[in-house]
């Protein structure tokens, strides 16, 4: 049978004879929904309500009765942590989960009723997935805030500060203590500009490591977002264009000559920042659920992972080429410290090489030795 798209399944033939009977937690929207289904599928139907006299109209077939009444399946939503604490042992909660229809999240402290549930929901056509216990699972998770959300942020918050004291302390405080520079307002735009890269590619990159969550790449982009908008403004500000006017007519007296490289090397960085921010956009859009639900899963690997490290490339080279002329020049290191782009060239720098490293069939040999042992040790 099928009914609205969804394939119902009859019941035997002896639970037809005598419909087997379902308590649900909650007349409402979703319970007089799932209500209905029970009711094509053959089942009998009970409403718990808090207020069982003025829940509104019924379903033809089912009744109401207080909570303490019916037990099985409870479609409230929490409101205060450990509201429930007192109720029956499940939970199906689709109002909190996207995309669950026909798919259903199932909580529950007993195992038996969670595999009675299972058993009811996929007769309805449902696809069942089993979580845990319902507290740690599900109830209170309405109340918790950008739960997926707090590792990335933690981290972006914490390079946030790091690099921000760390251009402060160089760009700033060395300007103002050894030359005697009141060059603050540099903090509102120019240092912004320096820092939100650098946090970004260190995201970017630390996404890549295993286990690292989605929403990673996501800030990440933010802060590109950031670096993009401020490079495009940094033109307009009273201090640059003053620093523009100055260069301009130091070049006018001779000798003034046009060169080549430097021409060459800004060209290169720039259309390399803007492709990498351009693969970083469609990374970050691919990694939303409504793009990324529309790609294959092919599609979607390969995006994130083979274009994924190639922003990260990209990335990497337009900030090696910004400073391709500045690596070796010890002027650039204040009090010992160099540029905070520098910083993150050099780790990652030395991350790939040890990385490379291992790839070398001289020492690659033994851990696929060792693998190749384990496999053909394994029990066929
Ligand atoms: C530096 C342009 C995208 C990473 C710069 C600078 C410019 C620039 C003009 C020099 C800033 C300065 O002199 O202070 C652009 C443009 C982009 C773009 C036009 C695309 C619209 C990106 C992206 C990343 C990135 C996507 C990687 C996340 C960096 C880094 C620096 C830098 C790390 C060095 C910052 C420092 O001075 O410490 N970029 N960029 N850029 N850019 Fe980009």
């Amino acid at each position: 049978m099928k009914q609205n798209g969804i394939s119902l399944h009859p019941l035997d033939m002896a639970a037809a004879s005598e419909p087997e009977l379902l308590c649900i937690f909650g007349p409402r929207d979703l319970g007089r929904s799932l209500g209905l289904r029970l009711l094509q599928s053959g089942y009998g139907v009970t409403y718990g309500s808090r207020r069982p006299h003025s829940c509104g109209p019924l379903l033809q077939g089912a009744q109401v009765m207080t909570h303490a009444e019916a037990v099985l399946v409870d479609l409230s939503n929490n409101l205060k942590k450990g509201i429930y604490t007192q109720k029956p042992t499940l939970n199906s909660c689709q109002q909190h989960l996207p995309n669950t229809f026909p798919s259903v999240f199932l909580c529950g402290e007993s195992e038996e009723a969670k595999q009675a549930v299972a058993h009811l929901a996929s007769k309805l056509g449902l696809t069942v997935l089993v979580k845990g216990s319902l507290s740690a699972e599900l109830e209170d998770l309405p109340l918790k805030l950008f739960p997926e959300w707090r590792l990335p942020l933690s981290i972006a918050v914490g390079l946030t500060s790091f690099f921000f004291f760390y251009l402060l302390i160089r760009d700033v405080i060395h300007a103002h203590v050894e030359n005697k520079d009141e060059i603050s307002y540099r903090i509102m735009v120019s240092l912004a500009n320096k820092l939100c890269p650098i946090v970004a590619l260190v995201m970017l990159s630390l996404r890549y490591l295993p286990g690292v969550i989605e929403q990673m790449g996501l800030v990440a982009l933010g802060y590109a977002f950031l670096h993009a908008i401020y490079t495009f403004i940094i033109p307009i500000c009273y201090s640059v264009r003053h620093k523009l006017i100055s260069g301009v007519v130091d070049e006018v007296h001779p000798p003034f000559y046009f060169d080549n490289t430097e021409a060459g090397a800004t060209v290169s960085f720039i259309s390399l920042g803007i492709l990498g921010f351009f693969l970083f956009v469609l990374l970050g859009l691919t990694s939303l659920p409504s793009v990324g639900g529309s790609l294959s899963w092919r599609e979607f690997n390969f995006i994130q992972s083979e274009l994924g490290h190639l922003t990260l490339f990209i990335c990497m080279a337009h900030c090696y080429i910004y400073g391709w002329n500045k690596f070796l020049q010890p002027s650039t290191c204040k009090w010992y410290t160099p540029p905070g782009y520098m910083l993150y060239l050099i780790v990652s720098s030395v991350v790939l090489v040890l990385k490379l490293l291992l790839l070398l069939p001289c020492v690659d040999r033994t851990p696929t030795q060792i693998r190749q042992g384990w496999e053909q040790t394994q029990p066929k």
